[in-house]
């Protein structure tokens, strides 16, 4: 008995401890200055754990489209090559400003296919990385998947060789930019919670939601070069 009433205390202590922190700002959050090596190891394994948790459940569609890897190159070079970079950038002091770092597209990355859709479909929490679900369909986000298993083996010129010609609108129209693919339940923290086969447990859109993206409304995009 005694023992555990030396136990509470000391976690009651700790949690005062932690709230006195908290309240007088000692920790850090400057993204110029890294987190302690426990805190970011804590970080990435949450990170790590809960990405491969939530993609276990999504089925992967075939990837080796030559006309999807062409959409996606289109995405990329919009929405991502600012943060991801693009084969041949050298100006690395955007994404070099950010922490955590945008880790380089360019280079062979880790993640599976499926794993790569869950987090650009949702983002990632506390980072810049964005979750393009809500602007763009399950086809396009595809399509992007399908050029990153590729570009890793993309050189400059073959890389600008997969984009859109210039002032070509019929290639990116955005058709879906401002329909969220799935609207968001008011007062659910976030409508995607569920750990297994989350993509699978998604419902259709009922007839008094808003549309979903159409999935052959092609989306338009500035393309930068
Ligand atoms: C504003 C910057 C920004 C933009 C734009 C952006 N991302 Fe990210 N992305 C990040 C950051 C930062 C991370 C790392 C987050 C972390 O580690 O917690 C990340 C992580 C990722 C990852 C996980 C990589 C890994 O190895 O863990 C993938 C895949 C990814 N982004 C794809 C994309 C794609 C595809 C696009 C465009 C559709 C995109 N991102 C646009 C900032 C960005």
């Amino acid at each position: 008995m005694r023992f555990l009433r030396f136990v509470f205390s000391l976690a009651l202590l700790l949690a005062v401890a932690v709230g006195v922190l908290v309240y007088i700002g000692w920790y850090e959050v400057a993204a110029d200055k890294p987190h302690a090596q426990g805190v970011e190891w804590f970080v990435e394994q949450v990170r790590d754990r809960s990405i491969e948790a939530r993609a276990r459940g999504v089925q992967v569609p075939k990837l080796d489209d030559e006309a999807m890897v062409r959409d996606g190159a289109g995405h990329y070079s919009a929405m991502c090559a600012d943060c991801h970079l693009a084969p041949g950038d050298s100006d690395t002091s955007f994404p070099d400003a950010l922490y955590p770092r945008p880790p380089r597209l360019t280079a062979a990355n880790d993640l599976t296919p499926a794993q790569q859709y869950w987090v650009i479909k949702h983002g990632i929490k506390l980072s810049a990385m964005p979750a393009w679900g809500a602007t763009h369909n399950d086809r396009s986000i595809w399509n992007i998947v399908a050029f990153l298993q590729r570009l890793p083996a993309l050189t400059p010129e073959q890389y600008r060789a997969l984009l859109p010609a210039q002032g070509d609108t019929t290639a990116h129209q955005h058709g879906a930019l401002e329909t969220p693919v799935q609207e968001p339940t008011p007062g659910a923290p976030n409508a995607q919670s569920v750990p297994a086969q989350p993509d699978e447990a998604v419902p259709e859109a009922k007839p008094d939601e808003k549309p979903k993206a159409k999935p052959d409304e092609p989306e338009q995009h500035e393309t930068r070069r």
